[in-house]
């Protein structure tokens, strides 16, 4: 495996092409598809992580994908996970959602990270006054209607809200016992809480709580940095109200995370509430971000990534970073890859971009530079090995899932 961390001209020209070709542009809403045979509509941290990529050659283009994102926000606050700007034959199911042309969920609010971005480059403060009203909105929905119980600490209600589909974190609420399991099987069951959820009206009661209530480590993780986030921006654009909501926020997370899901040196998602509330064992790479939402001390975060990071038992795999630990009987590197969409294993082990890139922030965050520049270096030679896939064998570096991905672009990102 070659560890050169900098990225040549050719992997740059590469990256544009990619965006330039996956660039769509309907009714006058500009966004960049994921993959043109796999994910041909926009989503919602994808987007996030495209206008981070295009922060770093095309800024208007950046701006462009988040208008349109924010364009098909909900009454309530919500920005659905999925947005079908037009009909497309292609290999991603057609779903029920219950919603006309978007999906019914959502998923990690990457945005205020992405206007930073653009901001950075741009020093558009126009763009950032249009913007955080948006943000700050889809803040408050998660605290309105995902934390019935003001517990500061947020649920999903179907694991696709969480971006990882199929992870392991998420197989004891789906009732799925088998470590190994034929992505149909977690699918279906996905699909019955998507039924669920258009039952229930989109409104969490009761019997959601019951029957799916995950408060995950990432999104709450992504949740604390956005509202530091747009906290900054509220205050560069005088927006002191919004500012002083979010701060308060931003601590009385930290705290409710500290409480509620850390143990033994690790912070681990939960399922159900009182009584019923669990916690969930599994050791995927998220028990990596609460260096990403700063919730650490200087000591905790060193004995984080001496012992879990650096760990060959755990993630340091020959390709970094693995989704799965290695040790938990639910990785499965590559699966019985068939090559399509089915037999893939997606979030049970294979690396990921998106993952690697929260990953980097987070080790960038504590001062581990050695460390971030591995991961950087890792995520460059899989694509140079294999390309801009969906995800890769962290044993073998082979890409597997839907081609021309764009992910692969937050290597711009990664210092
Ligand atoms: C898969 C991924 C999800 C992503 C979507 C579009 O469903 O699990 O994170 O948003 O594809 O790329």
């Amino acid at each position: 495996m070659s560890t050169a961390d900098h990225i040549d001209a050719t992997l740059h020209r590469q990256i544009r092409r990619l965006y330039e070709k996956n660039r769509r542009t309907v009714h006058g809403h500009q966004y960049t598809i994921p993959s043109p045979d796999t994910y041909p509509y926009q989503w919602l941290w994808d987007s996030c992580f495209h206008a981070i990529t295009l922060s770093h050659f095309d800024v208007e283009a950046a701006k462009a994908e988040l208008r349109s994102l924010v364009s098909a926000q909900f009454r309530n606050g919500m920005i659905p996970h999925i947005i079908y700007w037009q009909p497309v034959k292609s290999a991603f199911p057609t779903i029920r959602w219950g919603k006309r042309h978007t999906s019914s969920i959502t998923q990690p609010p990457l945005i205020a990270k992405a206007v930073e971005a653009i901001y950075a480059v741009s020093l558009d403060l126009d763009f950032v006054k249009e913007m955080v009203p948006h943000i700050h909105r889809f803040n408050r929905y998660f605290f309105r209607h995902r934390d019935p119980r003001r517990s500061n600490l947020i649920g999903v209600i179907n694991p696709d809200e969480s971006g990882e589909d199929n992870s392991p974190r998420f197989d004891m609420a789906l009732g799925l016992a088998a470590p190994r399991h034929q992505f149909v099987e977690n699918f279906s069951s996905r699909l019955r809480l998507v039924k669920d959820w258009r039952d229930a009206r989109f409104v969490v009661k009761e019997r959601m709580d019951v029957h799916h209530w995950v408060r995950d480590v990432p999104i709450n993780c992504i949740l604390r940095d956005s509202l530091a986030a747009t906290a900054r921006m509220a205050e560069a654009i005088n927006d002191t109200e919004t500012a002083i909501w979010s701060y308060q926020k931003y601590d009385a997370m930290k705290i409710a995370m500290r409480e509620q899901f850390y143990q033994n040196g690790l912070f681990l998602s939960t399922m159900g509430y009182g009584d019923s509330m669990k916690t969930i064992p599994v050791k995927t790479w998220a028990v990596l971000m609460p260096l990403f939402a700063e919730l650490l001390t200087r000591s905790e975060a060193e004995k984080l990534v001496r012992t879990i990071f650096h760990n060959k038992d755990l993630f340091a795999a020959p390709y970094s970073v693995p989704t799965v630990a290695m040790n938990e009987p639910s990785f499965d590197p590559s699966g019985d890859w068939r090559g399509d969409w089915w037999t893939g294993t997606n979030w049970r082990g294979p690396v990921w971009m998106g993952s690697n890139w929260l990953i980097t922030q987070g080790l960038l965050y504590y001062g581990f530079e050695a460390e971030a520049r591995a991961v950087k270096a890792s995520s460059i030679a899989l694509i140079k090995k294999s390309g801009f896939r969906e995800y890769y064998d962290p044993l073998t570096g082979e890409g597997h899932g839907a081609n021309d991905f764009t992910w692969g672009g937050l290597v711009l990102d990664m210092h």
